[in-house]
C-alpha cells in the first residue's frame, strides 16, 4: 500500500510542476511614483507605491485553437502569431517560453484592466506582470519574483525604450519600493498614514517620447541636467528618511521641491500646473506630477480631513478622473 501512495505522490508532483492548470489567474496592481521620476533613469533613487484600487487580471485557460489573446480595453481579439513581433504581449509570452523551455500553445488569454492607459499608472507593466503571473500558475513553474521581474523589465523596454525598471518592480513586488537601478530591491520602511489624491489631466503622453526628449535636453545641457538629477536624488533620499520616521509634513514639502526640478527639466505642462495649483490652494501638503509628465497624473498629499476637498478642487479644475489611496505604515 505504501508504494502506491508513494507513486501517487510522485505522479501528482509531476502533474503540478509542468502540466497546464485549469483557468489560471494573474493579478497585478497599478503603481504611482512619489519621488524621482526621470532622475531614476540616470541612476538616482526613486520611490513608488503600488495602487491596489487599480489592477489588471489575466486569465488563461486551455483551448483547442492556437494561442488567442483578448483585451476589451484595447479592442484586442487576435491570434498571437498575427501580432507584430515587437508587440509587448507577444514578447511576454516569447520570453516566458524561452526562460522556462515551455511551449506556450493551445491557450486562451483574457486581459481585463481598470488602469488608464498612458497616464503614469503603470498600465503596461501591470499587463506584463499579470500575464507572467498567470503563465507561472498555469504551467506550475513557481519562478521566483526576481526572475519574473527580469522578464517584465525586458518587456518594459518595448514600452519605454530605456526604462529604469521602477514600474515592473513596484507592480511585481506589490510593496512600496525605494528603487535604484542596478541596486538590490529595497522595500520601503515607513511609519504613519498618508492620504494621497491622484488626479488625471486626461492627456495621454508617451513615456518613451518624454524620456527621449529629456535625454535630448540632457545631451545639450549636461552640467545643468546632472545637477537637477543630483538634487532630485537627494530629495528622494530625504523622503526615504522622512517615511522611516513618519514625518508626513516633510514628505509634502519634499514633493513640492521635487516638482520644482521636474518643472526645470520641462516635463510639466500647463494642464499639470493648473491641477498642481488647485491642489495646493485646497490645502494639500504637497503636490507634484507623477510619472513621465506632460500629461498623465498629479499626486497630492492631503490630510485625513481634506481628501474630499482636494478631490473636489481637482474636478473643478478639469481633472478627468480623481481617486484617493491610503498608504498605512506602522
Ligand atoms: O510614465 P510612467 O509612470 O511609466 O513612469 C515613467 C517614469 C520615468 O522615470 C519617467 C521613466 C522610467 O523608466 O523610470
Amino acid at each position: 500500500m505504501g508504494w502506491v501512495i508513494y507513486l501517487f505522490a510522485i505522479w501528482s508532483l509531476k502533474l503540478n510542476s509542468q502540466s497546464p492548470q485549469q483557468n489560471s489567474l494573474g493579478k497585478a496592481p497599478g503603481k504611482i511614483i512619489l519621488f524621482g521620476e526621470h532622475s531614476v533613469v540616470y541612476g538616482k533613487p526613486a520611490i513608488a507605491i503600488p495602487v491596489q484600487d487599480l489592477f489588471v487580471i489575466t486569465t488563461i485557460k486551455s483551448s483547442r485553437d492556437e494561442v488567442k489573446v483578448y483585451s476589451d480595453k484595447i479592442g484586442l481579439d487576435a491570434t498571437l502569431n498575427s501580432l507584430s513581433i515587437d508587440n509587448a504581449i507577444r514578447k511576454t509570452l516569447q520570453l516566458f517560453s524561452e526562460e522556462f523551455s515551455i511551449n506556450v500553445s493551445n491557450v486562451e488569454i483574457k486581459i481585463n484592466s481598470s488602469i488608464p492607459i498612458a497616464s503614469g499608472l503603470g498600465s503596461g507593466a501591470a499587463v506584463t506582470v499579470s500575464i507572467l503571473k498567470a503563465l507561472n500558475k498555469y504551467y506550475g513553474v513557481e519562478a521566483s519574483l526576481n526572475v519574473l521581474n527580469q522578464l517584465a523589465f525586458d518587456v518594459e523596454k518595448i514600452y519605454h525604450g530605456t526604462p529604469s525598471g521602477i514600474d515592473n518592480t513596484t507592480i511585481l513586488f506589490e510593496k512600496p519600493i525605494f528603487f535604484q537601478k542596478d541596486q538590490p530591491i529595497e522595500i520601503l520602511d515607513f511609519k504613519n498614514t498618508y492620504h494621497f489624491v491622484i488626479a488625471n489631466t486626461g492627456i495621454q503622453a508617451s513615456t518613451k517620447e518624454v524620456v527621449a526628449a529629456v535625454r535630448e535636453r540632457y545631451k545639450n545641457n549636461q552640467n545643468k541636467y546632472l545637477d537637477y538629477f543630483y538634487r532630485m536624488g537627494e530629495i528622494c533620499k530625504k523622503a526615504k528618511t522622512a517615511f522611516n520616521t513618519g514625518d508626513v509634513k516633510l514628505i509634502g514639502e519634499l514633493m513640492n521641491k521635487n516638482q520644482y526640478y521636474l518643472n526645470n527639466i520641462e516635463v510639466s505642462s500647463h494642464s499639470l500646473s493648473i491641477l498642481i495649483n488647485a491642489g495646493l490652494s485646497a490645502g494639500s501638503l504637497g503636490v507634484k506630477l507623477s510619472g513621465s509628465g506632460i500629461g498623465g497624473n498629479v499626486i497630492a498629499l492631503a490630510t485625513e480631513n481634506n481628501v474630499d476637498y482636494v478631490k473636489a478642487a481637482f474636478i473643478k479644475n478639469g481633472a478627468t478622473h480623481v481617486f484617493s489611496t491610503i498608504l498605512k505604515g506602522k
